[in-house]
């Protein structure tokens, strides 16, 4: 198969679905039929766009399957553009360059029942996670958000599984989801998993505070509004191991903006700290982490960091580039 060994596949569109309203699956197989690396539910592509954009998108297929993925792509109205070339420039026979699955939004495996969260898009990994857990017989629930039901993507068949899915849809309630009662009956042995936009999952996270937090997981879509509130206190300055520089960050750039001004490619997608592509070794010093993605125990350790948002905690940061 193409690419595997490099983390790279050159795949074939095989079938473009329009799923429900700005939202649309794409089927994507191996050119030669050849069984596809393997994923877990809520591991999403990294997909390189024929407009130079490179993009994140969840899996949401039964991971069993070994002869396709299926992506599902939600237009951004307010996008940078990529969500938008998918809708209007990608058909079937397109070949595109994506990634090997990824997983930042792992199903707990000894988790002994699940409640699903899903704001819109936001449904697509928790697709995938609900056939896994039918396929495991293990209990589930699920919530689903939409504005109204013609957004609703997989609507016909989550509502084929009755009682376990209840759909909110802010048009005919009046207003969005309110999460507080819902969190409020989460069982002691279940686990929360909610994927969808900033507010749905800033709420979830206020109201989550009796639950334990490795039973509460998240999945970003887009950065939280407030997240370029943060103020940036000062400059700091990067030692580079490998390339025995050593640079200054300002308050006004990112350590990734530095980078690149001073010659370095480095791989990059969101600049928002949601998809892990600029992740970074950190041999010394002290990172101060403003991304979404790493875990609590990988931000106390301090070894890895997003360098397209995070900064330094302290003067100096020590970075294996
Ligand atoms: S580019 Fe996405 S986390 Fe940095």
């Amino acid at each position: 198969m193409s690419g595997a060994a490099t983390d790279r596949l050159n795949l074939e569109v095989t079938d473009v679905v329009a799923e429900a309203r700005d939202v649309v699956l794409l089927e994507l197989r191996d050119p030669h039929g050849h069984a596809l690396p393997p994923f877990e539910p809520g591991a999403h592509l990294e997909i390189q766009l024929g407009n130079g954009l490179v993009r994140h998108y969840s899996l949401t297929n039964d991971a069993r399957e070994r002869e396709r993925y299926v992506v599902g792509v939600g237009r951004a109205v307010q996008g940078r553009g990529g969500s938008e070339y998918v809708h209007q420039q990608v058909r079937r026979g397109t070949r595109l360059t994506v990634s090997a699955p990824r997983n930042h939004f792992r199903l707990e495996p000894s988790a002994s029942r699940s409640l699903f969260i899903a704001g819109g898009i936001g449904i697509t990994p928790i697709a995938s996670m609900v056939q896994w857990c039918d396929a495991q017989q293990r209990p589930w629930r699920l919530v689903y958000a939409a504005r109204c039901a013609q957004r609703a993507a997989f609507y016909e068949s989550l509502a084929r599984h009755g009682e376990n899915v209840r759909f909110h849809f802010d048009d005919q309630h009046g207003g969005v989801l309110d999460v507080a009662p819902l969190l409020a009956t989460v069982e002691p042995d279940e686990h929360v998993y909610c994927c969808g936009p900033a507010p749905l999952v800033a709420a979830v996270k206020a109201h989550a505070g009796r639950i334990a937090p490795q039973r509460v997981h998240f999945e970003y879509f887009t950065a939280p509004a407030d997240a370029a509130a943060t103020p940036t206190v000062g400059g700091f300055t990067i030692e580079l191991r490998k390339s025995a520089r050593t640079l200054v960050v300002p308050p006004d750039q990112s350590i990734l903006d530095v980078l690149e001004a001073n010659g370095f490619a480095l791989p990059f997608s969101c600049r928002e700290g949601l998809c892990r592509t600029c992740e970074t070794t950190v041999c010394a010093g002290e990172p101060e982490h403003r991304d979404y993605v790493l875990s609590a125990d990988e931000r106390r350790d301090g070894k890895t960091m997003m360098i397209c948002v995070s900064r330094a905690a302290s003067p100096t940061l020590v970075l294996d580039l």
